[in-house]
């Protein structure tokens, strides 16, 4: 391998800013994307472009222009249709074309999940109308979960209880949706005691390898805190990583990928999955393991060795969030969250502030053998003690 290579990372948020800080440490250049001008990760990038990446114009033109070696998506939100003729150009699409694309629509994943692999995934219909959204509701049964084919972050989802619930939810998912398309999947609600991310990494090279799995707790379509061991059993561990090594063989390429799984009294659910690094994995820049996951991604994407995956501390991640709306925010109170041993905090650097906006994530660590739940309070409590105050 000539390094450097040209990386074009498509979305620069604090996922990317991580990423650029791993494949620069091993020697690359990379152009760091967005909507909107000095993103986190074009603080550390190479080169900085503001284009909307839904316009597959604008995408192509950048393409031309920059001439990339890679192109490493790090959203869901961008014409991911135009990557298929990126790849015949010879261009490296990360993970792959056909994984970018599959999973920026959550019919496509679901479809292959569960009808073409036969993965265990929450029972689902799919309605573009709120008569069909009557219908499915009805064959799903109570509760149910609404999400357009087309969101992240929970955004246009809710859960209907009953069918009063039916008109608002249609009406939710049709104003936060992404995109022009309509259409949303209903599932049956999965009432899981565990949540969890397995974080999977393809090779060009080697075999498919899994980190220790993660534990997170979600709120508004957002994670709030995750924490890693999650403690699972053998039995458990072994069939999610045979999900995850079915899907992500079947999308194709090479890079890490978080694959979500619910856990609930009757087993182990397939849910979703992004072929990219994911937001609760952000627990291991707090060093759990060898490799975080953004090296992991760095290497895999790269066709470095990675010889082993393993855990090296317990740790956990408590996102802090901004709590009101305002430009060129500060931070005040990382005395006083710094303090206790084993703590850290990423301060993400974005520009602008709105209510429950995530502006960085405050860690915390222990042995491997630790108790992982007193550790993420820690972590909690690290969060709580930043302030964000902007100007209005
Ligand atoms: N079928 C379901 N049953 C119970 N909870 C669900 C279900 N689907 C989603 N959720 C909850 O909503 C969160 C977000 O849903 P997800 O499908 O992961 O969408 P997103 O792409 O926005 O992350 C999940 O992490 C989970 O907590
Ligand atoms: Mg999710």
């Amino acid at each position: 391998m000539t390094t450097p290579k040209k990386i074009m990372l498509l979305g620069s948020g604090e996922l990317g800013k991580e990423f650029v800080i791993a494949v620069q440490r091993l020697g690359q250049h990379v152009v760091a994307v967005d909507s909107y001008n000095d993103a986190p990760a074009q603080q550390v990038a190479d080169e900085r472009e503001v284009i909307d990446m839904l316009d597959g114009n604008a995408l192509d033109a950048l393409v031309a222009k920059h001439k990339p070696d890679i192109v490493v998506p790090e959203i869901e939100a961008i014409r991911t249709e135009r990557f298929y003729c990126y790849e015949k150009q010879g261009i490296q699409v990360v993970p792959s074309a056909r994984a970018a694309n599959f999973t920026m629509n959550r019919k496509a994943i679901r479809d292959l999940a569960a009808a073409e692999l036969g993965l265990r995934t929450a029972r689902y219909r799919y309605a573009a109308s709120l008569e069909e959204l009557i219908s499915a509701v009805e064959n799903i049964g109570l509760p149910s979960v609404v999400k357009p084919l087309m969101s992240s972050s929970g955004k246009g989802q809710s859960i209907i209880r009953s069918t009063s619930d039916i008109e608002n939810a249609w009406s939710y998912s049709q104003s936060a949706k992404r995109g022009d398309i309509a259409e949303v999947i209903v599932e049956s609600f999965i009432p899981f005691h565990t949540e969890i991310t397995l974080l999977t990494v393809t090779q060009k090279n080697g075999p498919t390898l899994f980190c220790p799995p993660i534990g997170h707790r979600q709120e508004r379509g957002d994670y709030q805190e995750s924490w890693q061991p999650c403690r699972i059993s053998e039995t458990l561990l072994m069939e999610a990583q045979e999900m995850a090594e079915k899907v992500t063989r079947s999308l194709g390429g090479a890079g890490i990928w978080g694959v979500e799984f619910f856990l609930s009294d009757e087993g182990l659910y397939f849910s979703e999955l992004s072929p990219r690094p994911h937001d609760t994995g952000m627990v291991t820049l707090v060093g759990t393991q060898n490799l975080s996951e953004f090296e992991l991604h760095a290497r895999a994407i790269l066709g470095l060795p990675v010889p082993e995956i393993s855990l090296m501390r317990a740790g956990a991640s408590a996102v802090i969030l901004a709590e009101m709306e305002g430009n060129m925010p500060r931070f005040s109170g990382l005395e006083e969250a710094l303090a206790l041993p084993g703590t850290d905090i990423r301060i993400f650097g974005k520009p602008s502030a709105r209510p429950y906006r995530r502006m960085g994530v405050a860690l915390a660590s222990g042995d491997p053998e630790s108790d992982v739940e007193a550790i993420k309070k820690q972590a909690i409590t690290s969060a709580a003690k930043v302030n964000i105050i902007c100007e209005e």
